[in-house]
């Protein structure tokens, strides 16, 4: 979380500069940040890659990548500024000689002697990188810091991810590491905890006692692109609900933190990820689903192909592209409470949210009236597109009969004049800042792979089948099976109407 006073200046080191991240993220939001007047004087942003460019070439790039995403275009002054700060430097990542005139060019007067090194590229090159930057002692700290910033996914189960720890222990201190997660970066996942902390109203309802349970989904209108070589190997459950959905339960389930600091913060979340009930394997089926997108019709796209026809997918991929579990927080606050998480890519819309679902009064106070059934009350949190919080209430319909109807209370986080920045600006900062509290720590990002693990065991066992869905729906209907009884439903949107019912 960022302050307003100007850190002091660094060497912003990418590797994968020439990637899609870099592209359409990482070079966009240092423009964003010079625009705002967050860039310490004199950081310098020094952008690596396998192909012979140089810092002509280099600039070229940039700003076809800026002029893409500049919000309300390119400033033509600013831009010139931003220049000054770029440079290119060709290495392979598998060879010495390029770490060793990275270090030389490091060592140039106008590169400030704080580095951050950005790892966006494989990560079975992570290990590699920082092995070699050890050995031409660029991540030692006497004369300024030196912090590496890891692009997910941290391992693609927990003994991957203990396995690479273990490797970046050798040359790193923990304070030095920052894990990214860009979805913690959104202001609305951060508004997660004012609005738990910052409310007094909310706290004693946030319970077993009130709460009958928490949906948190993340849907995606887009296929696998050009990542399906990625994607293949990772599946849904890896790619969103390991890393994003976890930690936005967490969010929402940990309790009050002594402060914002960094460790207090996670040490709540970690208390929340490891009081997750372990799904034993013959659960599996019980507590998680899974599927895969066929052709169909999207609202926008019109018709698309199915999975199996996307780029590097092989023909008889059972990887999921739709995941689902069911999981349970076993502590005082929220026994017995099942929390929904959900996600997918080629669904009809595209939506991250919480939604919770309050349960019903205690008494049927309005037993002899011509109210059949109240709406439970629901408080929605809209991540993205939408910034949003609405609350459903019950009222009385004017007249002369007791019936009653539920009215949404709707509140959006950002109004439209303020503006709107991306995730990474606010990250890129935070590692300027030596901010770490949206940065994953490692018993956070281990304990979420032992919640995920033992269904990744059972559904890579099972290669014969998958369900699958239509490209523009929401999905397997048979998704409904996760829940514990027939009145509860997955919510499609924020908004509260009876057709939310699926
Ligand atoms: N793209 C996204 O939306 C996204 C989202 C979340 C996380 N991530 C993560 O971000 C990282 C990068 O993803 P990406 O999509 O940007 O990948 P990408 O487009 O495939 O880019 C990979 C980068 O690594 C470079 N590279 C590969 N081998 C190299 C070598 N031997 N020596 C030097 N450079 C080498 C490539 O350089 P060349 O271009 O010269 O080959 C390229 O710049 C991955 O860890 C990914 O999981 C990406």
């Amino acid at each position: 979380m960022t302050t307003a006073t100007l850190s002091s200046p660094c060497s912003y080191v990418i590797f994968g500069a020439t990637g899609n991240l870099s592209q359409v993220k990482l070079m966009p939001a240092l423009y964003h940040l010079e625009v705002a007047g967050r860039l310490p004087e004199e950081t310098m942003i020094l952008a690596t890659g396998r192909r012979p460019w140089n810092r002509e070439i280099w600039i070229e790039q940039v700003k076809k990548m800026v002029v893409a995403k500049a919000r309300g275009g390119v400033d033509e002054a600013i831009f010139s500024r931003f220049v000054q700060r770029l440079d290119y430097h060709q290495v392979d990542l598998n060879q010495a000689e390029g770490y060793q005139s990275l270090a030389i060019k490091l060592d140039q007067e106008n590169f400030p002697s704080n580095i951050a090194f950005y790892l966006s590229i494989k990560p079975s090159d992570f290990g590699v990188v920082i092995q070699n930057l050890s050995e031409v002692e660029l991540l030692q700290q006497p004369h300024g810091w030196r912090r590496v910033i890891i692009e997910k996914p941290f391992g693609y189960d927990t003994e991957s991810a203990r396995a690479l720890q273990k490797r970046l222990n050798r040359y790193l201190e923990e304070e030095q590491i920052y894990r990214i997660d860009h979805y913690l970066g959104k202001g609305t996942v951060q508004n997660v905890l004012v609005f738990r902390f910052a409310n007094v109203l909310m706290e004693p309802l946030w319970n077993r006692n009130y709460i009958d349970h928490v949906q948190i989904t993340h849907s995606e209108n887009l296929g696998v692109g050009t990542r399906g070589y990625y994607y293949d190997t990772a599946g849904a459950l890896r790619d969103m609900i390991q890393s994003h959905l976890l930690q936005l339960m967490a969010l929402v389930a940990m309790e009050p933190p002594v402060s914002m600091e960094a460790e207090a913060l996670r040490d709540e979340k970690v208390k929340v990820l490891k009081s997750i009930r372990p799904i034993p394997q013959h659960a599996v089926h019980a507590q998680a689903f899974r599927a895969q997108y066929r052709s169909g019709q999207m609202p926008e796209e019109g018709f698309v192909s199915g999975y199996l026809e996307e780029e590097g997918i092989p023909k008889d991929s059972v990887t999921e592209t739709y995941a689902a579990l069911r999981l349970y927080i076993d502590n005082w606050r929220w026994r017995g409470v099942p929390f929904y998480l959900r996600t997918g890519k080629r669904l009809k819309k595209s939506q991250s949210a919480i939604a919770i679902c309050f349960k019903h009064p205690p008494q049927q106070l309005f037993r002899n009236t011509q109210i059949e059934q109240l709406h439970p009350n629901w408080i929605n949190l809209g991540i993205q597109p939408e910034e949003r919080l609405t609350t459903e209430i019950n009222v009385k319909q004017p007249g002369l009969t007791m019936k009653t109807r539920t009215i949404n209370m709707d509140a959006s986080f950002r109004s439209q004049h303020e503006a709107h920045t991306d995730a990474y600006e606010d990250l890129l900062l935070d590692v300027i800042e030596g901010d770490r509290s949206l940065f994953l720590r490692y018993d956070e990002v281990a304990t979420a792979w032992q919640v995920v693990d033992p269904v990744l065991q059972v559904w890579s066992m099972e290669r014969d089948y998958i369900r699958s869905y239509p490209a523009g729906s929401w999905g397997p209907k048979e998704a409904n099976r996760l829940f514990e009884r027939e009145d509860q439903y997955w919510r499609y949107s924020l908004d509260c109407c009876d057709e939310l019912k699926g």
